[in-house]
């Protein structure tokens, strides 16, 4: 399976030119250094402000482009002051989503419920989900980790139950991944281990496999704390199958030394 290699850069940086200059650096490293990358998926999710300024830079790149979330309120257009929908998105060629982050469940309270509606939107446009999963460091400390991994897994099963067979293919085939970010470990530098991070995604690839079979291919990929020194040790693993990364994805350098780890 070809990695992916995400940037989410979060609400960074504050100013255009800033963001020109990153996207600008981005694609020079990508073209300069495009043989050692040629074996992992490239995706960048800029804040929602500078996704058509991004997009204009990327649309000739091999370079794919994300939203940071979506509407869970319409999927098209209508009175929801601040919101952007699926529709929107794929207008403009924003071909994925994140959703879910631990910075929305945190700050904006989004439960299940309310992701449910988001990946549904995002399913009526054909925008790919990446849905953000993680436990806290007093859940990773208790022991429960699986046990809220679980909990929160179960939007999947209920999205794919609320999908028709057709859609639900496409999805499970192209258009779903699932990132595995301990919240304990997003920005902190503190990392779990490689052997730990495996044994989660093991634990998810099989929860994923009780809602249908053929999820076991859907890529889970690892965030919180990822740098070029760690990369590679992620990289290593077969469990893992690409990164999201924060901090470094700010600097174009970093993030394509994190890309090449993900591309041997
Ligand atoms: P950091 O790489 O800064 O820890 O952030 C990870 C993250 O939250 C990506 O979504």
């Amino acid at each position: 399976m070809k990695s992916w290699v995400i940037g989410n850069w979060k609400l960074n940086p504050a100013s255009l030119n800033e963001v020109q200059a990153l996207v600008d650096d981005l694609v020079d490293g990508v073209n300069t250094q495009s043989s050692a990358l040629e074996a992992c998926h490239i995706m960048v999710a800029p804040s929602l402000l500078h996704l058509a300024k991004v997009d204009a830079t990327l649309r000739s790149t091999r370079i794919k482009l994300a939203c940071q979330d979506v509407s869970a309120l319409s999927a098209t257009s209508g009175a929801y002051t601040g919101d952007v929908s699926a529709e929107q998105l794929q207008d403009l060629g924003v071909q994925w989503a994140i959703i879910g982050h631990s910075e929305r469940r945190q700050y904006f309270n989004e439960q299940n419920a309310i992701l449910l509606k988001k990946m549904l939107n995002c399913a009526s446009q054909g925008v790919g989900v990446i849905l953000c999963i993680g436990e806290s460091e007093a859940d990773f400390e208790a022991g429960s980790t699986t046990q809220v991994l679980g909990e929160q897994l179960t939007v999947v099963a209920d999205f794919l139950q609320q999908l028709d067979a057709v859609e639900a293919d496409d999805y499970i085939a192209h258009k779903l991944m699932i990132a595995y970010e301990p919240v304990w470990a997003i920005g902190t530098g503190k990392v779990p281990s490689v052997e730990e991070v495996t044994t989660v995604h093991q634990f998810i690839r099989e929860r994923l496999q009780s809602f249908n079979s053929t999820l076991a291919a859907t890529p889970i990929i690892y965030g919180g704390s990822v740098k070029p020194d760690n990369a590679q040790d992620f990289a290593a693993s077969e469990q893992i199958n690409g990164v999201l990364v924060g901090g470094a994805a700010l600097k174009a350098d970093s993030f394509i030394d994190i890309a090449k780890a993900f591309s041997k």
